[in-house]
């Protein structure tokens, strides 16, 4: 009978078998399934891995600082950290339309990648977290007509253009499967059970209007507080995502005895099996208000806050 311990220790072999004595080159995002790929190569071969993580200064509060504590800290992993923040934000500037921002995003990921892996000496093989959803999509995408909702952003195209050979040792499995195999492996529940977070990270979070550091710094420090109450009231594994959008529009209000004018934010928060579908979670009015009230208060730049209660379909689960 088929167990996640064995699946294991099949792949390790066969990984083995694949890369022989060659080296690996990991993208690690800070995600479920870069970080399980990372975890369970670094099994197989050790010292012949090395992660790369690139710091697009897109990413939430802490999250650099906690791919490095985990895996070059305590996995002990080979780890080169870009800050790459200055290069994507001066790329990004001035760029408001959804579709652009994407490919921007994806265009100097690449790049970066593909340098900081030239300066670590290059490699024969490059892992992917592929899973076996994203199998079956980009085989339905050949197929018939296809309409892209959303051009999704992610390390296609590298292989080639670096001349390696992909090692994607998830390929097999569901998003719940990679869950179980990264706890078997050793990684955190904090990292194990994470919301999926997109590629183009909290550039598709600030729609309509320029991104910045000061407006990135806003949405970081809402979306921080949204997740801390979700967490205290114990709702974090129930919802799918949840996140905070920082909207383009300024809106009055007041604070003490003077007016202030600032931005409004949107919450979102969705349950889903497979991010194919959602409904909008049914938080309590209590609980909002608390989120409300903290984001308000907390914030500097943030004076109103909404409930996004749109489902998938129509919606799509980010704003853009
Ligand atoms: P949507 O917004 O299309 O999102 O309902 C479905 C799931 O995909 C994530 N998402 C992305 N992931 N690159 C990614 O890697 C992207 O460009 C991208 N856009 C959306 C989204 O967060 C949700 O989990």
């Amino acid at each position: 009978d088929w167990t996640m311990k064995a699946f294991r220790a099949h792949e390790i072999e066969r990984i083995r078998a694949q890369v022989g004595s060659g080296r690996v080159i990991c993208g690690l995002s800070g995600g479920v399934d870069s970080s399980v790929v990372a975890a369970l190569l670094h099994e197989a071969i050790g010292e012949q891995l090395v992660c790369v993580f690139v710091d697009t200064g897109l990413l939430r509060a802490g999250e650099a600082d906690q791919v490095v504590a985990l895996f070059r800290d305590r996995f002990n992993i080979k780890l080169v950290h870009k800050d790459a923040s200055a290069l994507f934000l001066s790329k990004l500037a001035g760029e408001t339309d959804p579709e652009k921002k994407r490919k921007i995003i994806g265009a100097t990921f690449i790049d970066v990648f593909e340098a900081e892996a030239r300066a670590v000496g290059g490699a024969e093989f490059l892992a992917q977290g592929t899973l076996y959803p994203d199998v079956i999509e980009s085989v339905s995408f050949t197929g018939g007509p296809s309409v892209t909702i959303k051009s999704h952003h992610n390390v296609g195209g590298l292989p080639e253009r670096m001349n390696m050979k992909l090692v994607e040792p998830l390929r097999e499995l569901f998003k719940d499967e990679v869950r179980v195999l990264g706890r078997e492996l050793g990684l955190p529940d904090e990292m194990v059970g994470r919301h999926p977070f997109p590629g183009p990270g909290l550039a598709i979070r600030i729609p309509g209007q320029e991104l910045t550091r000061e407006r990135l710094d806003i949405l970081r420090a809402a979306d921080a507080i949204y997740l801390d109450e979700i967490r205290k009231a114990g709702l974090y594994d129930v919802i799918w995502q949840a996140f905070c959008v920082l909207l383009p529009v300024r809106t009055v209000g007041v604070m003490g005895d003077s007016r202030s004018y600032d931005y409004a934010c949107a919450l979102r928060a969705v349950t889903s099996t497979d991010g194919m579908t959602a409904d909008f979670y049914p938080f309590d009015m209590a609980f909002l208000g608390r989120v409300a009230n903290r984001i308000i208060n907390e914030v500097k730049g943030i004076n109103r806050v909404t409930y996004d209660v749109t489902s998938k379909p129509p919606g799509t689960i980010e704003w853009e």
